[in-house]
């Protein structure tokens, strides 16, 4: 199983990885992503049919701030506004 998260302290904004994986990745109102599963904490895991778009998104992230780890985040859920 494949978890994913957005450190949002390095995301910038940029919108490559909604490009690449739309059904994993949202924005908040400051254009910041997010993974919409699971609001960014981490814990639930990405369904595999899924897991292409991830790796897309994580290579073609500018600031490498797309993580990806076999086992949960448990981070902080985001609030989305
Ligand atoms: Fe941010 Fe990287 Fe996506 S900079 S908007 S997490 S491609």
């Amino acid at each position: 199983a494949k978890f994913a998260i957005v450190d949002i302290d390095s995301c910038i904004a940029c919108g490559a990885c909604g490009a690449a994986a739309p059904k994993i990745f949202n924005y908040d109102d400051e254009g910041l992503a997010y993974v919409v599963i699971d609001e960014n904490s981490g814990t639930r895991k990405i369904p595999g049919r899924l897991v292409d778009d991830l790796y897309d998104a994580f290579e073609g992230c500018p600031t490498d701030s797309i993580k990806i780890s076999n086992t949960p985040f448990n981070a902080s859920p985001i609030k989305v506004k």
